[in-house]
């Protein structure tokens, strides 16, 4: 409800109460058209539309003169009489639509080029366009809808933060390593040659070190730096609501959780089942193949390794009879009417996941089978497949062989594939904490060992005297918030302890100098009385990805960046001056 100099109300306000007063209107001239004799123009602002007449009888017919010059995208500024629209020109989807301005004065506030694509929801225009001119993009209903959304969400969770006593504290951008699993920014000092800050992954140190401090109750809308691949729902930048406790367990944490989230998806018209269901990391891989599972459909995982121990494949055979591998299945209903060279693809897309081929028998509708491996299989072994997978005609059974933890990966990610494949339905928001992570991975069969959260998190007490020995089982505690099939957010208890914090450190292979120089000051405040502590952070460009429908998390960000990280309005990143590289001590290979 604007009242301003300039305006008097928003091109989204005139109603029918409004007939008979004198107005004052700015915005964009969004359509206009020529109606023999009068000209109707669209005014365009950020909160909607209003249409304007212009009648050469009216006021001299300057106004009407002025209206024959403007072009689309001019702003400019009216005031006139509201009318009623005469009735069949009444437009009952438009909040506005049934009255009108009829103009007597126009000021043209600025002309504008022809914009390089429709000011318009739903254009096809390249995204690198937008992203050229985002600034128009931005003018288009449906990204100025996703930028409000996302306000209205994060106001209501600070909002639900503050209400419960959380308290925001800004932390530094210039900051050192802060390892969240990917590379680091960096950036050079000038005042000590040689020496780098590097942008924190996250605030995970730096709100340890506040509850050190005694701030007991953090949350930050915080800006998170990354320098990894980028995909539809990862930036380079992008922010978090993080937020961390002391004194509290796990428990704690989750329910504080499930109420400030409740409150602020309550904000935009969602319900968060609470308390929301937890699902352990081990359950979800073995029957989504996933630890961020859509819970909304089945194809689920069948796990078929006993079926085939005496098999005549001998793909399936010799890794039903290897501990630690498996054979498992999933069976995605409509896919068995494909065309065989439609099928023939899905191996390809099975490679992305880490797959060495998909073995997979199609069901045809008319009853008869085809696969490339049927010829080996025993009557009695596909009866057994067939009744394990439900078997109907119109079936395709997609198989992974070989270590558990790819395959169930492998079949995952095909799961999810055939799922966008098939178009299936997957209605409303789905919710769910996955719990009790491990606390290490190990890259690849035999190779380094990583923290699977971040290397902060607290193992579990029962486990800790297998760290050095068998890290792979060692468990921690963790929680993903999972939305929709995405990774919303993910927190966990954290070590509190100093000679603790340092046994992971060194199980993650650093030495006790590289340790200290990296983490030293974390160390020492641990040693100095540090509370028990645990946190959260909610990935806020992803949740309002999924609240508004959109397909990357671009489309929630003002001004995001291109995947190969570029922001092509203003070519950045971009060269800078020599004297700005001797500056800072550099010099470019
Ligand atoms: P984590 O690394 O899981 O945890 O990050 C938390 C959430 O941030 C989102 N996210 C991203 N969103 C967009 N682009 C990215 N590149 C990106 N990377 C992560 C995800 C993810 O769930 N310090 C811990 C939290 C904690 O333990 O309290 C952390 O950063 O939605
Ligand atoms: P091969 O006998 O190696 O030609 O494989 C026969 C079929 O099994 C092909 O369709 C392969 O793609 C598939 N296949 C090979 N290795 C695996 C595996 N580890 N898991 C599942 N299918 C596989």
């Amino acid at each position: 409800m604007d009242q301003f100099t300039m305006h008097t109300h928003t091109d989204g306000e005139l109603r029918r109460e409004d007939i008979g007063q004198t107005v004052t209107l700015t915005g964009w001239v969004w359509r206009r058209r020529d109606h023999g004799g009068l000209i109707f123009v669209d005014l365009r602002d950020r909160a909607g539309l209003t249409q304007l007449t212009f009648d050469p009888e009216h006021s001299g017919g300057t106004a009407f003169h002025a209206a024959e010059t403007i072009r689309p995208e001019w702003p400019i500024k009216v005031t006139g009489l509201v009318r009623e629209r005469p009735e069949d020109t009444a437009n009952p989807k438009l909040p506005t639509g049934e009255v009108e301005v009829l103009v007597s004065e126009i000021e043209v506030l600025n002309t504008s080029h022809t914009p390089p694509f429709q000011i318009e929801d739903g254009i096809d225009t390249a995204e690198d366009t937008r992203l050229r001119y985002r600034y128009l993009d931005i003018r288009r209903p449906e990204l100025m809808h996703n930028l409000r959304l996302r306000n209205d969400f994060t106001f209501a969770l600070r909002e639900a933060l503050n209400g419960a006593e959380f308290m925001e504290v800004e932390t530094p951008i210039l900051f050192k390593s802060t390892p969240e699993g990917a590379r680091d920014f960096i950036v050079p000092s000038r005042t000590q040659p040689g020496n780098f800050y590097a942008l924190p992954q996250s605030p995970q140190l730096l709100k340890e070190l506040l509850m050190v401090g005694g701030v007991e109750r953090y949350y930050q809308v915080a800006k998170c730096f990354r320098d990894e691949d980028l995909r539809a729902d990862r930036q380079p930048e992008f922010t978090q609501v993080d937020v961390e406790m002391s004194f509290v367990d796990q428990d704690d944490v989750m329910g504080e959780m499930e109420h400030v989230l409740g409150a602020a998806f309550k904000a935009v018209g969602v319900d968060l089942p609470c308390p929301l269901r937890r699902m352990p990391y081990w359950d979800a891989m073995d029957t989504y193949g996933s630890d961020k599972p859509d819970t909304r459909y089945g194809m689920l995982l069948h796990d078929v390794t006993d079926l085939f121990k005496e098999s005549k494949f001998k793909v399936f055979s010799s890794a039903a009879n290897k501990a630690g591998s498996c054979v498992k299945c999933i069976n995605a209903k409509g896919a068995g009417e494909w065309p065989r060279a439609q099928i023939d693809k899905l191996e390809d897309v099975a490679k992305l996941f880490g797959a060495k081929g998909l073995a997979w028998i199609a069901f045809r509708p008319d009853g008869s089978v085809n696969s490339p491996i049927v010829k080996f299989f025993s009557d009695a072994e596909m009866d057994a497949l067939k009744s394990e997978c439900e078997v109907e005609p119109g079936d395709l059974v997609m198989f992974a062989a070989g270590p558990r933890k790819s395959s169930d990966e492998i079949l995952g990610g095909m799961r999810t594939h055939m799922a966008n494949a098939l178009d299936v339905e997957r209605e409303g928001h789905d919710f769910l904490w996955v719990v009790d992570f491990p606390m290490f991975k190990q890259d690849e069969e035999g190779g380094r060992i990583g923290a699977e959260h971040h290397p902060f998190t607290q193992p579990v007490v029962e486990d800790l005297d297998r760290i050095e020995d068998d890290p792979l089982s060692v468990g921690s505690y963790t929680y993903d918030f999972v939305m929709d099939g995405f990774e919303a957010g993910g927190g966990g208890m954290r070590v509190h302890n100093a000679d603790l914090q340092m046994r992971i450190l060194h199980r993650l292979g650093f030495d006790d100098e590289r340790a200290k120089a990296q983490f030293g000051f974390l160390l020492e405040a641990l040693s100095f009385g540090a509370p028990p502590m645990g946190g959260f952070a909610l990935g806020l460009d992803r949740v309002c990805m999924l609240l508004t429908g959109s397909d990357s998390i671009r489309d929630v960000m003002a001004f995001p960046k291109t995947s190969s990280g570029s922001d092509l309005m203003s070519a950045a990143p971009s060269e800078v001056s020599m004297q700005q590289l001797k500056d800072v001590s550099l010099r470019v290979l």
